[in-house]
């Protein structure tokens, strides 16, 4: 079964919302995933606990970072959610049971720094070097029309991983929080606007991850009434 991580040691970095929203987008097409929460905080148990029952389901699956992953049956793809922090042997059993990891990056040179040498560990891990594990990188929560997006897509590119864009700030995306929701389930216009910027991701998960699936509809275009 394939296996998604999001890590970034650095707190705050998005690791939650990137693990939801992806999650979202999963169930919305009909995916038999399941969302693995390995952090003490339990961001995703309380998300999942806000979300609606109106909007497609996710099953959660709380996870002890020192015991053995067992995925349960039933489910395709699983997806894991880790805590700041993650370092050594626990972040290499996160690895080891990973195909892919997308580490979420914030604007500022902290963040970029830190990551860096979250990164770093990683990239030398034999999971790594030999292939089985694919890393990339996401911008996230990076201002829109500042200089954060050039710079975070060339110190990606410097690094040599996969750059898989930015995802803008919004304030949006704490009340997507607050209603259990994600830019996949709230159809307002303001959600569905800022899923552009997860569709490289999203492009790129199915040709990595998910296999072919059909993408979320297209926003709607109002139609012009013409009058004869
Ligand atoms: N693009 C964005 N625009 C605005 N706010 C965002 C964006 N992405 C995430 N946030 C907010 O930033 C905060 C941190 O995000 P999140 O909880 O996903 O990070 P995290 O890496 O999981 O944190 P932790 O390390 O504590 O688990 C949250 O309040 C979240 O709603
Ligand atoms: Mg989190």
């Amino acid at each position: 079964m394939p296996v998604l991580a999001i890590i970034n040691a650095k707190g705050g970095s998005g690791k939650s919302t990137v693990s939801t929203t992806v999650s979202a987008y999963a169930a919305k097409v009909g995916v038999q995933l399941i969302l693995g929460d390995l952090d003490p905080q339990h961001s995703v148990r309380t998300w999942l606990r806000l979300r609606p029952s109106s909007l497609p389901a996710i099953s959660g699956w709380l996870l002890d970072a020192g015991r053995a992953f067992r995925t349960p049956v039933g489910v395709t793809h699983a997806i894991l959610d880790t805590p700041s922090g993650l370092s050594g042997y626990h972040l290499a059993r996160v690895v080891m049971a990973s195909n892919l990891v997308i580490v979420p990056v914030a604007a500022s040179a902290f963040d970029r720094e830190a990551a860096e040498a979250c990164i770093e560990n990683m990239r030398r891990m034999p999971r790594v070097v030999s292939g089985l594990c694919v890393l990339a990188i996401l911008g996230m929560r990076i201002p829109k029309g500042s200089s954060a997006e050039r710079v975070t897509r060339a110190w990606a590119v410097g690094l040599d991983i996969k750059f898989l864009g930015v995802v803008h700030y919004s304030p949006l995306y704490i009340s997507l929080v607050d209603a259990g929701s994600s830019v996949f389930d709230d159809a307002g216009e303001d959600a569905t606007g800022l899923r552009d910027d997860w569709m490289p991701l999203i492009d790129w998960l199915g040709e990595t991850y998910f296999g072919t699936l059909p993408k979320p509809e297209p926003k709607r275009v109002p139609q012009r009434i013409v009058n004869n």
